[in-house]
């Protein structure tokens, strides 16, 4: 029996390369344009890291983490995120004491046990921004801009934006006492899912989607009427920063996010033509995960992470971001080993020269070989047989018109160069 793949992890094939490959490039432009620089950090970390940094009631740590023994008895998990990956290596590499304002991005694999739909997979890539050490709204209007612009950069700028402020962590912590005392009165009205979420991370049931908890839901105290006075001060200043750059948003009360190290500013990006799986990107501040990993308790942070899969699945809906192949530009076709030789010869020299250009790699018939050429998409054929080689005269064939020259022997290489350069 064949192996198949993991179930939620997929091939990226040649033929949706290109499209990965446009999303990234667009990503590294426009963030190294806002003065981010790229962090890499690796694929597994210690369990506890997450458990600490994302929170041991999320349903991330608590069901979704792809947790296993090392040798040592060590527990190790791959990443489900990057955000406690980045403050670690933050801290790890001296960033807070020595040069605490930085700006990091990240593109890669992300890790989560959760059950494979469209838009949802196991192994998933994201795209991400972390500003650390600032407490200041610029930052967060900056991220938030930086993701609506990115989605706007690439043909998507039809994304929705909700916003919201969760307040200082004392303020969430008396918001979720009250909310949790709110909801218990009505928990006969709540979902069986919605009883566990009251007692493991009551902020969860604001998320719930069952038609029968939403009276309780829509009833229940919001955390925008309980956040601190400093919190909403700087909530203002993140919307007044918004309006001035002309980002549109909505502020969605019941916003809350599903990880725990978050303070005041949160936000979500959905795009219309995605299904039940719509959030294309998220994030907010996190004012005290730095202090909690162990590092300075006053220094502040911001980010988001946008969904790949996600985007791409919104480009296909909008058929955009189409992205053309690169196809030889020349199909070297050779009759006898003599002609094969020459011709292997000018491949790697006009591949020296940046000339996408193929051939054989072994002895074929003719009308494979020309078969071939025609399947490459190939612009010319340059057909070789041993008395072109006597005469040293070299046929060209324009593959779609079927136009053929003659040209010098040597002159070929600059001959088909110029024209390499003219087709450009
Ligand atoms: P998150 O909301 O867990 O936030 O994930 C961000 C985005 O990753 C989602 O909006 C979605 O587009 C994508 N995503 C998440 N899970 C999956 C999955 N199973 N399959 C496909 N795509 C998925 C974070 O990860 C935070 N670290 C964001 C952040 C950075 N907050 C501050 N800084």
């Amino acid at each position: 029996m064949k192996i198949q793949a993991v179930k939620g992890t997929v091939d990226i094939l040649p033929e949706d390369v290109g499209l990965w490959q446009f999303i990234e490039t667009k990503t590294r432009e426009l963030f190294h344009c806002y003065g981010f620089g790229e962090i890499r950090t690796p694929i597994f970390e210690k369990t506890q890291l997450f458990v600490r940094g994302v929170g041991e009631g999320t349903d991330i740590v608590s069901k979704e983490m792809y947790s296993f023994e090392d040798k040592g008895d060590k527990s190790l998990t791959l990443r489900p995120e990057l955000t406690a990956s980045v403050v670690r290596a933050y801290l790890q590499n001296g960033f807070s004491v020595n040069d605490p304002f930085q700006k990091f991005y990240y593109i890669g694999p992300m890790f989560r046990r959760e059950r494979p739909q469209a838009g949802r997979q196991r192994q998933f890539h994201q795209i991400g921004v972390e500003v650390l050490g600032t407490k200041e709204s610029g930052s967060d209007v900056e991220v938030i801009a930086l993701a609506f612009r990115f989605f706007e950069s690439i043909g998507l700028g039809d994304v929705k934006l909700v916003i919201n402020s969760v307040g200082d962590p004392k303020s969430r912590e008396n918001y979720i006492a009250l909310l949790k005392e709110a909801l218990e009165k009505d928990k006969g009205k709540l979902c069986k899912d919605c009883h566990v979420r009251l007692e493991k991370n009551v902020l969860r049931v604001l998320d719930c989607k069952v038609a029968e908890c939403q009276p309780v839901i829509e009833k229940a105290p919001q955390i925008l009427d309980h956040i601190d006075s400093e919190s909403v001060k700087h909530f203002e200043q993140v919307q007044a920063g918004l309006d001035q750059l002309k980002v549109p948003y909505t502020v969605n009360p019941r916003l809350v996010r599903g990880l725990d190290y978050y303070t005041r500013t949160v936000f979500e990006l959905s795009h219309p033509a995605l299904g039940a799986q719509d959030a294309i990107g998220a994030g907010g501040r996190y004012d005290n995960l730095i202090g909690n990993m162990g590092g300075p308790k006053e220094l502040g942070a911001t980010g988001f992470a946008l969904g790949i899969e996600r985007i791409l699945l919104a480009l296909k809906a909008k058929k955009c971001g189409d992205v053309k192949p690169v196809l030889p530009f020349v199909y070297f076709v050779s009759l006898g080993e003599e002609a094969w030789k020459q011709n292997f010869d000018w491949l790697f020299q006009l591949r020296d020269h940046g000339v996408p250009v193929e051939m054989e790699m072994g002895n074929k018939s003719l009308k494979s070989q020309m078969r071939s050429a025609d399947k490459s998409g190939a612009q010319f054929a340059v057909i070789l047989g041993s008395e072109d080689l006597e005469k040293e005269e070299i046929p060209v064939k324009e593959l779609k018109t079927g136009e053929e020259t003659k040209v010098a022997m040597y002159k070929i290489k600059e001959t088909l160069l110029a024209k390499f350069e003219d087709n450009k």
